[in-house]
């Protein structure tokens, strides 16, 4: 089988492109391809299932068969059935889902389509030789959201401020360098595999932010999108394209492009028609609008609805979606005004659209209210439109957590996030409001040879995939499973203490970044444009509408209905009044919605000002010792992996002690209150 449906196999390209292998070396795949397995079903996917094994096979010593399309066939001999079956009773009920059994020595998969036969190949290999052992009962797995996307910040053409990729931390684009298309196909297939092995099955190619060459995507340069969508559709991944709002105007050559206006309406029919006759299985498109300097409906004085509709009307005909992106605010606010709440403008901005949008539109919601902070708490937005579908959207290129310098698994933060319950215990949880529209993940890999840049940043990649499958799996299982399938430590000589290591420096390590960051949910205190490293009111005296609001006898913003924003009230209970309350509030979010004196005294029983100095102090000594661990398994990983992560634990220990001694030296002098602990503060 192998070749006959393309030439270079996902495992092959990512040999070929000579990069450390991420997850899924070939080691991962020893317990299957040893084992006699026979494959039954057709098509794209089947054959991607096809290739692996052949090649694992190859490699383990073992065989693969094709039994045919459907699954009369015999499976005489094997030890492993993969079959799709469509319509049986024994699949999961789900494309995308698998039933997993093992009886008398055989181990069968079977799935209702080809899809839940890639997953379900993935998944064998996360069991590895556990998938081979006693009898286990018929296990059903399917995702917990349908959607689970990447979205590429790509500039296409390297922007002058944002470069190739906006917020990329990993060295160029998979896709496109300097305006022109990569063609790298090898590398972009060794892509789309570690994907579809964490469940990923939507990328958008190309930046939010869609500037004059990219625009050119949704028309002449639609080709180099199709060559994308080629190599992702083997592993069952669909892709979208970012659209600008002006499309009709500045690459249509329109005079308007009012949501209500027939020419433009036709325009986008038109170009609509064209994307699905070049990629039949396109997904749809990812609208910034109104944001930023993006245009916007509000340009014509129509609402989001209208915008939003435009797109899906289009959209709808051919099975395609519109992403609309909650992210609308006011950037260019008075620092003066503390009235206005850069918080509160996305749930104004739409909660009163709920039962407005087409049934194809996804409303795409940051996880909080502001801006991908290290601490936040769960945007109002995604409880507020019961009629809409929503999506969450996370950031795994680490813009506000250490841009990929730093050591942050982000896992426990998105775990936190999904299992929120915006109507209290009781309740349901952001992942089950989120099961249509999904989660939508800001992407981290680029062209850099460890995909990230920092090689540990490849968790927070494997997570986002992970957790959009399985929303309460437990984000330290998720790390197990990861330093499993990238590093196979039963493969060197001290399995234990690589894991042991691993662990040490992941585990804690955004509670770690957050300690010695902005202090109790406050936010920002870097520099606008390059938010990495400590600028206490960077942000302070600008238009951009996020404050700490410092003097000399207390922090934080009055987001409480009583005496401040108000915000507060945009969560149902009891969140609104849980929020309300200083002396209710979680104390990881007390300055986000309370302004109070430093010496307030925290749940914890220390004050804030207390908790300042200690956490800073805390989170430098945290990030030595994260380096100190890492120096501990020199021995068990490749020399230039080693290297490369001591490196930037080496930067990160340096910018934790400026961020400690910046954040404490500003509200030593700005409180005057000394560290109890008597410690130096310059
Ligand atoms: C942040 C980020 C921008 C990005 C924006 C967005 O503000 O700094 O680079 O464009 O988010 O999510 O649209």
């Amino acid at each position: 089988m192998r070749g006959t449906f393309r030439s270079v196999s996902g495992r092959e390209a990512a040999a070929l492109t000579g990069m450390h292998a991420a997850w899924l070396p070939d080691e991962a795949f020893r317990p299957l391809g040893s084992r006699h397995t026979v494959v039954y079903g057709q098509g794209l996917l089947v054959a991607t299932v096809l290739d692996e094994m052949a090649i694992a096979g190859a490699r383990h010593g073992g065989t693969v068969r094709h039994g045919g399309s459907g699954r009369d066939g015999t499976a005489d001999g094997a030890d492993l059935v993969l079959a799709v079956a469509s319509g049986s009773t024994a699949g999961s009920g789900d494309p995308e889902g698998f039933a997993l059994a093992r009886r008398d020595g055989v181990t069968t998969l079977v799935a209702d389509a080809p899809a839940g036969l890639l997953y379900g190949l993935y998944h064998l290999v996360r069991l590895g030789e556990a998938a081979f052992g006693p009898d286990r009962p018929m296990e059903h797995h399917r995702p917990a959201l349908r959607r689970r996307m990447l979205d590429h910040w790509d500039n296409v053409a390297v922007h002058p401020v944002m470069g190739q990729v906006e917020r990329g931390y990993a060295g160029g684009s998979l896709f496109w360098r300097d305006g022109a298309a990569r063609g790298d196909m090898a590398r972009l297939r060794a892509y789309a595999r570690l994907l579809a092995c964490v469940g990923v099955n939507a990328v958008a190619v190309n930046n939010v932010n869609v500037h004059a060459t990219e625009a050119h995507l949704l028309t002449d340069r639609l080709g180099e999108v199709a060559a994308i969508a080629e190599i992702l559709r083997q592993y069952g991944i669909g892709v979208h394209l970012s659209v600008s709002f002006a499309a009709p105007m500045t690459v249509g050559g329109l005079a308007t492009a009012d949501p209500l206006d027939e020419t433009v309406r036709d325009w986008w029919s038109q170009a609509t028609r064209e994307v699905y006759r070049v990629i039949p299985d396109f997904g749809g498109y990812l609208v910034k609008a109104d944001s930023e300097g993006q245009p916007g409906p509000f340009g014509y004085g129509r609402s989001h609805a209208d915008g939003a509709n435009l797109l899906a009307d289009a959209l709808a005909p051919f099975g395609g979606t519109v992403r609309w992106r909650a992210f609308v605010y006011n950037h260019r606010q008075d620092w003066r005004d503390r009235s206005t709440d850069r918080a509160r403008a996305a749930y104004e901005h739409f909660a009163p659209l709920d039962g407005q949008f087409r049934d194809n539109v996804i409303l795409q919601v940051k996880y909080g209210p502001v801006d991908f902070q290290v601490r936040e708490p769960v945007s109002p937005v995604i409880a507020a439109l019961p009629h809409t579908r929503v999506a969450v959207e996370i950031q795994a290129t680490q813009e506000y957590t250490g841009q990929q310098q730093h050591a942050c698994y982000l896992g426990p933060l998105w775990s936190e996030v999904l299992r929120f319950r915006p109507w209290g215990t009781d309740g349901i949880a952001v992942a089950d409001i989120v099961a249509g529209g999904g989660l939508a993940t800001v992407a981290n890999a680029g062209a850099d040879d460890f995909w990230t840049g920092h090689p540990l940043a490849q968790a927070n990649l494997y997570a986002a995939g992970r957790l959009a499958w399985a929303p309460d799996a437990d984000p330290l299982s998720i790390l197990d499973e990861w330093i499993e399938m990238t590093f196979t430590p039963a493969g060197t000589s001290d399995p234990d203490r690589l894991r042991r290591v691993l662990h040490a420096v992941l585990d804690e390590s955004w509670l770690t970044y957050e300690q010695y960051t902005a202090p109790l949910g406050v936010g920002f205190m870097v520099r606008p444009g390059h938010p990495y490293g400590p600028d206490v009111d960077g942000y302070e005296y600008t238009p951009w509408g996020t404050y700490h609001f410092a003097d000399r006898d207390g922090i934080g913003v009055d987001r409480t209905r009583a005496t401040g924003t108000g915000y507060t009230g945009q969560y149902p209970q009891p969140w609104a009044d849980v929020y309300e309350s200083p002396d209710r509030c979680p104390d990881e979010l007390l300055l986000f919605f309370h302004h109070v004196p430093y010496g307030h005294v925290l749940h914890s029983g220390t004050t804030v000002i207390q908790h300042i100095y200690d956490t800073h102090f805390a989170g430098a000594e945290r990030a030595a010792e994260m380096r100190r661990q890492w120096s501990l398994v020199a021995d068990l990983v490749e020399a230039d992996l080693h290297i490369r992560v001591r490196e930037r634990l080496d930067e990160q220990v340096r910018s934790a002690e400026e961020w400690r001694d910046q954040i404490n030296s500003y509200f030593y002098r700005k409180s005057g209150v000394p560290d109890a602990g008597g410690r130096r503060i310059p």
